[in-house]
C-alpha cells in the first residue's frame, strides 16, 4: 500500500510549524474499526502512560466530547468515564486538550500512541516546556505558535505532519532505548520490512465557547518497502533523508539506521 501521507516529500527536513487549515470536515479521519478496544488495554496495564488530567479540566473536556461526538456522529459509550478518555475510545486519534492558564498548558490528555513521551511526562506543562527538547522551538517558533493558539476560532481546524523512521511498527512507544538497542539485528537485506516510517498527522481546534484547544494525534506507519516501486517517491524520500539537517537527525536519532537505510536506497536504484 503506498503511504497516506508523505511529509518528507513535501519538505525540507527541518523543523517546521507547517500547520495550515484543512476543511471541518476533514478533521479526523476515521478508518479504525475498534479504538477503545486498544485503548482500554493499554488503560488496564500503563494507565500513568497513557492518560492523564489536571483538577478542574473536566468541563473543558466535556467540550471535546460534544466535538467528536458531533463529528463522529457515535455518542460516547461510557459517559462514566473523563469526558476526554470517552471520546477518545471513539476515535483513532490521541487527544490532548491544551488550557490557557499563565500559559497554553496540557489539561488532560489519552496518549495511547505516543513516539517518544507519556501522559504523566507532560501534564500540566506549558508549550514552552514541553517543545524544550526541540533544537530551536524556543527561539523559532513559540512565540508563533502561542499565538496560533490564542488566535483559533470555531470553525477554524489546523493541520501538520511531521515524520521519523523507526524499527517497529507498534503505535504504542513511550521509549525509544528498548527499539533502538534492537536496530543491530537488522540484517542488511532486511531494512525494507524492518524499518518503518512514522507519520504524525495532527490538528488544532478549538472546543466551543473557547474553554480550551484540542490537538489530534494520529499516527501512521509505513514499511520502507512500501517507497519501492514509485520511483519519484523513493527519490523524495531520499533527497529528504540525505538532506536532513544535523539537528533534525540528531533530533530523531536517525544515525543508527544510515547504512541500513542506504543499503536499501541503493538496492531500490537511488
Ligand atoms: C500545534 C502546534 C505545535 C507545533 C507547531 C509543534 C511543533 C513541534 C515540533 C517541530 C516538534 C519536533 C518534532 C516534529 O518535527 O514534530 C514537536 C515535538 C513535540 N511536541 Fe509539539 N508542536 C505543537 C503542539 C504540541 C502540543 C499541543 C503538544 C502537547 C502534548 C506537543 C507536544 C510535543 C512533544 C511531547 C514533543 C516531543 C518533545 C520531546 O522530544 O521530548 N506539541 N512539536
Amino acid at each position: 500500500m503506498s503511504p497516506r501521507h508523505t511529509p518528507w516529500a513535501e519538505a525540507a527536513a527541518d523543523f517546521a510549524i507547517g500547520l495550515g487549515p484543512i476543511p471541518e470536515a476533514d478533521w479526523l479521519e476515521g478508518g479504525e474499526a475498534d479504538p477503545a478496544a486498544r485503548k482500554d488495554a493499554l488503560m488496564a496495564t500503563h494507565r500513568d502512560l497513557v492518560w492523564a488530567e489536571t483538577p478542574g479540566s473536566r468541563a473543558a473536556q466535556a467540550q471535546v466530547l460534544a466535538m467528536v461526538e458531533a463529528a463522529t456522529g457515535r455518542a460516547a459509550e461510557r459517559p462514566d468515564l473523563p469526558p476526554l478518555y470517552a471520546a477518545s475510545r471513539l476515535v483513532a486519534d490521541d487527544l490532548v486538550l491544551m488550557q490557557r492558564s499563565d500559559a497554553w498548558r496540557v489539561g488532560a490528555l489519552s496518549l495511547s500512541a505516543p513516539t517518544f513521551f507519556s501522559a504523566e511526562q507532560v501534564i500540566g506543562r506549558s508549550l514552552a516546556e514541553l517543545h524544550g527538547p526541540v533544537p530551536g522551538f524556543a527561539e523559532r517558533f513559540g512565540k508563533r505558535v502561542e499565538r496560533i493558539f490564542d488566535g483559533l476560532r470555531d470553525g477554524l481546524v489546523l493541520q501538520r505532519r511531521n515524520w521519523t523512521l523507526v524499527n517497529t511498527d507498534d503505535l504504542f512507544t513511550p521509549r525509544p532505548a528498548p527499539i533502538r538497542a534492537r536496530i543491530g539485528q537488522i540484517g542488511p537485506g532486511e531494512a525494507g520490512e524492518a524499518l518503518f516510517l512514522r507519520v504524525e498527522r495532527q490538528t488544532l481546534r478549538r472546543a466551543p465557547g473557547g474553554a480550551g484547544v484540542v490537538f489530534t494525534i494520529r499516527v501512521w506507519r509505513d514499511p520502507l518497502a512500501s517507497l519501492a516501486g514509485d520511483a519519484a517517491r523513493l527519490a523524495a524520500f531520499a533527497a529528504a533523508w540525505r538532506q536532513a539537517t544535523p539537528a533534525f537527525r540528531a533530533y530523531k536519532g536517525l544515525a543508527p539506521y544510515d547504512a541500513l537505510v542506504e543499503g536499501f536506497l541503493r538496492a531500490a536504484g537511488e
